[in-house]
């Protein structure tokens, strides 16, 4: 068994569907996806798009980005779509609560960004302007802060878990994950990124590795102790543009590593 990571489908670009049934349906069987977020706004999409892994792999782990809790035509506000996806997810057999894959414990946190994450105040407010949550998203006025809101949700699942734990968030848990201000093409990034209490949720389930998605900036990286992963799906790039649609995070090689680490510890 493998555990495979991917983030931001966007499968509402039809060019990203073509790539997505690409995925060798033989192949992964046996093997594990974790899908952190962004899949698309319209239902009718997620359900395909889940369908589609489902059918793909042996098990599939998913959390809802923000693209999914769009709700343009007003039909419903964003956390009724939010428990809409999850109980689509239920109907199809994905993962959003913790499951075991083989030795390995994945743990599902959901979370939304607030401004903090900014902390050293570099963003550049003005940029946001046109950031689509702020048009699409709609959120019921007993809610109070979204992040909290989401954060609340994971705090059941904050417990000890008999195996190494994977977790898997849309939105980033530190601020390290992201680039500086003046590396960003959209300077308002931080400002809608990440949470940095949702590292601590992380630290406190003794994670080995988390999956993220949202900046499609790559990552792969160590810091005090946890591999932090992101590996965009991405937006479509246009004629010749290619790049592998899945990351591999374990094996059974890598599961070896990880028995040896615990045993030294
Ligand atoms: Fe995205
Ligand atoms: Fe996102």
């Amino acid at each position: 068994m493998r555990i495979f990571a991917v983030s931001d489908l966007h499968t509402d670009f039809a060019e990203n569907r073509r790539r997505l049934q690409q995925i060798s349906s033989t192949s992964y069987s046996h093997d594990v996806l974790v899908v952190a977020g962004d899949i698309a706004d319209d239902l009718r999409i997620i359900d395909w798009t889940l369908r589609m892994l489902r059918s793909r792999f042996g098990a599939v782990f998913y959390v809802p980005g923000n693209h999914e809790l769009w709700v343009r035509g007003g039909e419903c506000d964003s956390i009724e779509k939010f428990r809409q996806v999850l109980s689509l997810c239920d109907e199809i057999g994905i993962h959003t609560r913790p499951g075991r894959a083989g030795k390995n414990w994945i743990v599902p946190l959901f979370s939304w960004y607030e401004s903090d994450y900014d902390q050293q105040g570099e963003a550049d407010v003005s940029s946001l302007e046109g950031w689509a949550d702020f048009y699409f998203c709609k959120w019921p006025a007993e809610v109070g802060s979204v992040s909290k809101y989401f954060l609340d949700l994971n705090e059941s699942r904050i417990r000890e878990y008999d195996g190494p734990v994977i977790t898997l968030s849309h939105f980033l848990p530190r601020r390290e994950l992201l680039p500086a201000v003046e590396n960003l093409i959209f300077k308002g990034l931080p400002l809608v990124a990440g949470a940095v209490a949702l590292d601590r949720q992380i630290r406190a389930l003794n994670a080995v590795t988390h999956v993220f998605g949202h900046s499609h900036i790559d990552f792969d990286q160590v810091i005090e102790g946890v591999r932090y992963i992101h590996h965009a799906f991405d937006y479509p790039r246009g004629e010749g543009w290619s790049k592998e649609p899945l990351t591999q995070i374990l094996g059974a090689e890598a599961q070896a590593e990880t028995d040896h680490r615990r045993e030294e510890m």
